[in-house]
């Protein structure tokens, strides 16, 4: 795999290493993933690719929706406890960040590193390069004692590169629920990745939403104002415009159902009728029935017992975790487990 430094003309305290199209991600892997989505039964889309720049920037609004407790709750965790949180070193360890988007809710932690250790390297990891130079930006004028390499990759390949560049103490962050946007055995998997890359004097932060009220559950997903209903479409535009997909937005509908069985909320994309898409970029025409589903995401919600089986699973152990008053949100984190197979 190869990284590229981005040309320097930035501030000194700033860089943007690339892994992504050119080193991570064939060029062709959007138009595969479609392809082999909506040929399988039921059809299904991958959701890493609903954050492309326009995608990512309608979910920093999903954040700030009424209905959408869970950044809202989060950021209250972390302001309340950040400095607990980022505690434990004796020299400021190095915060890596999976999924960092606009790192807004990452100032309370960055904030509490800065007071606890007067200077912090902070590594966000996020596919929207846009949005990783913009937010990096913004916080290397904010904070005179912050320095930012972002990694603008996919986790796994950022991961590498990161673990080869600094070989320093780390605190890697994994907030907003995002581990609930895969399967159990996927998280697993992700997790575990993480814990590889991981030395005994390195934590994990993790951000997770709780099972609750399916009725609260269902409105964080379709809000009034449509917003999560733009964010899912917003795949189908994508497809239109890297692969000349011929969607109508207007023939298909956004759900979101809660699944007690499956513990998680599932996002659809529903045909309003009987229809015939052509997408040219991925050698494709594929037909819908009327009401006939693209299932493009899951959010799952954890109980506390299933989140320290997670732990378990993938090689790690609790070490401290934080709630809401009201139970609606949790962040733990975890240290690699002493007896590790
Ligand atoms: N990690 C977020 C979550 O599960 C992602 C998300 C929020 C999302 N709203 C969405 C994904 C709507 C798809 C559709 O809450």
């Amino acid at each position: 795999m190869r990284f590229e430094a981005a040309p320097p003309a930035r501030p000194r305290r700033l860089a943007i290493v690339e892994g992504g199209e050119s080193a991570g991600e064939a060029p062709d892997a959007f138009a595969l993933a479609v392809r082999s989505g909506l040929r399988s039964r039921p059809k299904t889309l991958p959701c890493r690719y609903f954050y492309d720049d326009q995608g990512s920037r309608l979910f920093e609004q999903i954040c700030d929706l009424p209905e959408y407790y869970l950044t809202r709750t989060e950021d209250a965790i972390l302001g309340e406890h950040a400095d607990a949180m980022v505690a434990g070193w004796l020299a400021d360890p190095v915060m890596v960040e999976l999924g960092s988007g606009s790192s807004s809710k990452t100032r309370r932690l960055i904030e509490a590193a800065l007071r606890a250790y007067g200077a912090l390297h902070y590594v966000p990891i996020d596919v929207s390069k846009t949005i990783l130079e913009e937010s990096a930006e913004g916080l290397v004028r904010a904070y005179p004692d912050l320095r930012v390499t972002g990694f603008a990759a996919n986790y796994r390949d950022a991961l590498a590169g990161v673990v080869e560049r600094f070989d320093r103490p780390k605190l890697f962050v994994f907030l907003g629920s995002s581990l609930g946007n895969y399967e159990a055995d996927e998280a697993v998997d992700l997790l575990s990745l993480l814990a590889s890359s991981m030395d005994p004097a390195d934590r994990l932060l993790l951000g997770t939403d709780l099972d609750k009220d399916p009725a609260a559950l269902e409105a964080a997903y379709d809000d009034a104002r449509g917003v999560t209903a733009r964010f899912n479409l917003n795949i189908l535009e994508r497809i239109n415009r890297e692969l000349g997909g011929r969607f109508d937005l207007g023939r298909f509908e956004h759900r979101a159902r809660y699944r007690a069985d499956l513990r998680r909320v599932e996002m659809h994309l529903v045909s309003r009728e009987a229809q015939e898409v052509a997408i040219p970029g991925a050698g494709l025409t594929t037909r819908f029935d009327e009401g006939e589903s693209i299932h493009t995401e899951n959010s799952h919600k954890y109980t506390p017992e299933m989140l320290r089986s997670l732990a378990d699973r993938s090689g790690f152990e609790e070490e401290a975790a934080w709630l809401d008053r009201r139970g609606l949100f949790r962040l733990q984190r975890w240290r690699l487990r002493s007896s590790r197979p």
